[in-house]
């Protein structure tokens, strides 16, 4: 491996620590504690995994952390009594409603529902729209988590070319947008794009965010190019015994990191800076609400 490994966990660490410093001084001199409710509907395993880890973290950074699960069947009506009761909370700052929603309910009637100024994920469409315009917004965290590490390793992005794999409201519309927010030349790439290694190959920074196991092989980076992996995957792992498997992202993580100049491992990179950028959006909310 000759790539700079981009140490996600290290970081969101200090992210993390910089929160918890806000935090106590948002106490101590304004009375305030920054409040982020989560909502869960349903039983996904995988989800309730990424819940339980916000709350920890929430509560770590000194906040208040409130978690409504809710049953699978929960009727749209209940769900949007629920947000309307935690818009008008004034000890809740933040809310996120864990995605994806069970199929009788409607995604995008429940988030933008939700007060924007209180939606620390950025997915209502008025923090769309800011974002889009260069305005000040909620931004959500995958994507800003990609970017303070772009900003960390690079300083200045201005002038690069950068591809984004995967157009999801979530991760690839909002990266793009923040990365020609920095003045990168940005390209998004999907499923139909034609020559998808061609494309790839011209990228300074490759943003992969496709959900798909390893697709990324090495001889697509262009040598000296920044990788961010966005993607997490269970993938089954025979070799480390019978019915085990690991996580692997979206990039095939030896080949390219064999080609890169730097490069985000999966685990341990982009995931932990979504979390301390949940906490970030969090306490921005409050001081925003309180300014
Ligand atoms: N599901 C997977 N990622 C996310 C996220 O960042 N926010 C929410 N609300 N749901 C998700």
């Amino acid at each position: 491996m000759s790539a700079t490994l981009i140490d996600g966990k290290a970081f969101a660490a200090t992210v993390r620590e910089k929160v918890a410093t806000h935090v106590a001084r948002l106490k101590d001199e304004h009375g305030l504690t920054p409040g982020l409710a989560v909502v869960i509907v349903g039983d996904d395993p995988a989800s309730h995994v990424y819940v339980r880890s916000k709350g920890k973290a929430t509560v770590e950074a000194g906040m208040k952390s409130v978690e409504h699960r809710l049953d699978a069947d929960t009727s749209e009506e209940a769900l949007l009594t629920l947000v309307e009761q935690l818009n008008t909370d004034p000890s809740i700052h933040g809310i996120l409603v864990q995605l994806p929603l069970p199929g009788h309910l409607n995604e995008d009637l429940v988030i933008n529902a939700i007060d924007p100024a209180k939606d620390v994920d950025g997915f209502h469409i008025s923090n769309v729209g800011l974002l889009g315009t260069g305005q000040k917004s909620m931004v959500p965290c995958t994507p800003l988590g990609c970017l303070m590490m772009l900003r960390d390793h690079h300083g200045s992005l201005s002038g690069l070319d950068a591809v984004v794999i995967g157009r999801s409201n979530i991760v690839g519309k909002p990266m793009a947008q923040l990365l020609l927010g920095d003045s990168c030349t940005v390209t998004i790439a999907h499923s139909r794009t034609k020559d998808l290694p061609e494309v790839v190959r011209r990228a300074d920074i490759v943003v992969a965010a496709v959900g798909r196991p390893e697709m990324v092989p090495g001889d697509w980076i262009k040598p000296g190019a920044t990788v961010i992996d966005v993607g997490i995957n269970r993938i089954d792992a025979p070799e480390k015994g019978e019915g085990k498997t690991r996580l692997v992202g979206d990039c095939h993580f030896e080949s390219c990191a064999e080609v890169a100049g730097a490069i985000t491992p999966v685990p341990g990179g982009v995931g932990p800076m979504t979390i301390a950028c949940l906490l970030a959006n969090t306490v921005t909310a409050c001081c925003r609400a309180n300014s």
